[in-house]
């Protein structure tokens, strides 16, 4: 029998590896491959990889149908954004995509247009906003009927979806207009900490890391004849949009939300001035 060393043992484990599927081949020898190198690299102890164990165990032990925290893992770490800067390369011409974090759901309520997503104490706690634009192809052509998803935090930072009650909230799906057009009322997105009570928080701090995200919108855009368009609108000038803890902004992202006192145009939207306007005409992909 050969003898298995430290030398030789990454080459007999990979010599094990006996699928004909040769995109898994690649993917399972690379993964092995690179994990052998991390471990020759920093020569951890026994009680360091005991560690390393328990943090993924804890990893998954806190996940469930409302927490996610290995796609936190994921984000936190980067990988989530360089996945997406691989899948959308070279397309300037569009909007850009971001990560989707934990926080979608498949439940959105569809609204009419207009409609003000932030209900009760979410609105009242709230700096109310209206957000309008357009969803449109790379010629500037309207694209009717678009599914345009959106999904924020409320002012304290918090989704629904991490509320004991888990009502929805602060989520719609909405249709674009014949030229293309959506908008909708809600409150002003604020910076908030990404959850950081469980392994990745710990992560975060051991690291030196913050936990905080620039303020955002998210959206989901569907139409039929286009590629998905998964992104955020982030609000200009907010202090983290230099240290995103996900790495999720990009320049042609950031909107301003400027402050209007127009009492005639906050009374037609049932709002109190101040009130803050922010608008951003979303370019989608066509589909090979
Ligand atoms: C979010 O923006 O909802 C989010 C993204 C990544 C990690 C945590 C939260
Ligand atoms: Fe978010």
């Amino acid at each position: 029998m050969k003898k298995l060393t430290e030398k030789n043992l990454t080459e007999s484990v990979l010599s094990q590896i006996k699928t004909t599927d040769a995109r898994k081949e690649r993917i399972y020898k690379s993964f092995i491959k690179h994990l052998h190198d991390f471990v020759r690299d920093v020569e951890p102890t026994q009680e360091e990889w005991e560690q390393a164990i328990s943090f993924l165990t804890a990893t998954g032990q806190i996940s469930d149908d409302k927490r996610q925290e290995f796609i936190l893992l994921s984000d936190i770490l980067g990988v989530s954004i360089l996945v997406d800067a691989i899948n959308h390369r070279a397309q300037e011409e569009v909007t850009e995509s971001t990560v989707q974090g934990p926080f979608w759901r498949d439940d959105a309520d569809v609204m009419e247009l207009g409609a003000n997503i932030a209900q009760g104490d979410a609105f009242d706690k709230g700096e109310p906003t209206v957000v309008r634009g357009k969803v449109l192809d790379p010629d500037g052509n309207p694209v009717v009927g678009a599914i345009v998803e959106t999904w924020q935090s409320d002012a304290d930072g918090f989704y629904d979806l991490q509320h004991e009650d888990v009502d929805k909230n602060l989520r719609a799906v909405f249709k674009t207009a014949d030229d293309g057009s959506f908008w909708f009322r809600t409150i002003k997105p604020c910076a908030y900490p990404i959850p950081d009570d469980g392994p990745v928080g710990k992560f975060l701090r051991d690291m030196g890391r913050h936990p905080m995200r620039p303020a955002h919108l998210h959206f989901m855009i569907k139409a039929k004849g286009f590629r998905t368009l998964v992104t955020h609108l982030f609000l200009e000038g907010d202090e983290y949009l230099e240290s995103d803890t996900v790495f999720a902004v990009k320049d042609s992202l950031i909107v301003p939300f400027s402050a209007s006192n127009d009492k005639n145009e906050a009374a037609s939207l049932g709002f109190e001035v101040p009130f803050y306007k922010a608008n951003y005409d979303f370019v989608l992909k066509k589909e090979k």
